[in-house]
């Protein structure tokens, strides 16, 4: 398997952090601090839903803006929902779907991240999808099993055509805002049987083009051992993303892998 044939995404999480005032005077100070080629490597921000109208109309063409959800419905009478729809129309281009918070604190179930996935297909935005494991799980040795199930669950019924949009997350519940990351080959062998799990159901050529990337506590500083890791495609960034020197440092690193 070779990084060649896949794109490095290097992506923030804000979750419900940062007012959209504040915002703008980041995105600024990022794009001072990009670096000069991002030859194969993308930098996204995953904002809150009022802020994604200034960044997308700003064209900040270096930073692709990214959403944290959407609604399973196309439209209509569903208040205080957001449709894929309407995201295209605000420019977004990637969108966070099945993160665990979502999972945990919103109810949401394997159905309905299949039904957003499916929604963000067909709007031609990239869903980046979210799996990972308890400690519990991992405890018991239950980690891939939980993350095959997950992941076909989401997939289930897609085209390999479609399946090679979609960008995967993995990120371990444990290591989520908690400073604990993974080690580097935890979340190698994690992307890599991920990988493998799509070669076996959709074929080499699919299972080598798909983005994996990791999330969970990374940083400036551990960021390094692992996005050199083989499977892994780029990070999905929560904490870190909101320090624009040290979101702009990882976005440095994952443009040299
Ligand atoms: P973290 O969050 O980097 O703060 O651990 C990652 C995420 O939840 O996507």
């Amino acid at each position: 398997m070779n990084k060649k044939y896949r794109r490095v995404i290097i992506a923030g999480n804000w979750k419900m952090n940062m007012l959209p005032s504040q915002a703008k005077g980041f995105v600024e100070e990022l794009k001072k601090l990009l670096p000069q080629a991002m030859r194969g490597c993308t930098a996204v921000l995953c904002v809150p839903a009022t802020h994604i109208s200034a960044m997308g109309s700003q064209r900040f063409r270096r930073i692709s803006v990214g959403a944290q959800n959407v609604s399973e419905y196309d439209m209509g009478a569903h208040t205080g929902e957001i449709s894929a729809e309407m995201l295209k129309d605000a420019d977004v281009q990637y969108c966070i779907i099945g993160h665990s918070e979502r999972r945990q604190f919103n109810g949401e179930t394997d159905e309905q991240i299949r039904l957003k996935l499916r929604r963000l297909l067909d709007a031609g935005i990239t869903p980046i999808l979210c799996v990972g494991e308890s400690l519990q799980q991992r405890e018991l040795g239950l980690t891939m099993e939980h993350i095959s199930y997950q992941v076909k669950a989401a997939l289930a019924s897609l085209s390999e055509e479609q399946v090679r949009e979609v960008v995967i997350a993995y990120e371990p519940i444990w290591a989520i805002g908690t400073g604990v990351t993974a080690s580097a080959g935890q979340a190698q062998e994690v992307c890599f049987n991920i990988r493998e799990l799509l070669r076996k159901d959709y074929g080499a050529l699919i299972s080598r083009k798909v983005s994996i990337l990791y999330g969970g506590s990374m940083n400036a500083k551990n960021c390094r051992e692992l996005l050199s890791q083989p499977d892994i495609d780029g990070g999905l960034i929560g904490g870190a993303s909101l320090k624009v020197s040290d979101f702009a440092s990882i976005i440095a690193v994952g443009c040299e892998e």
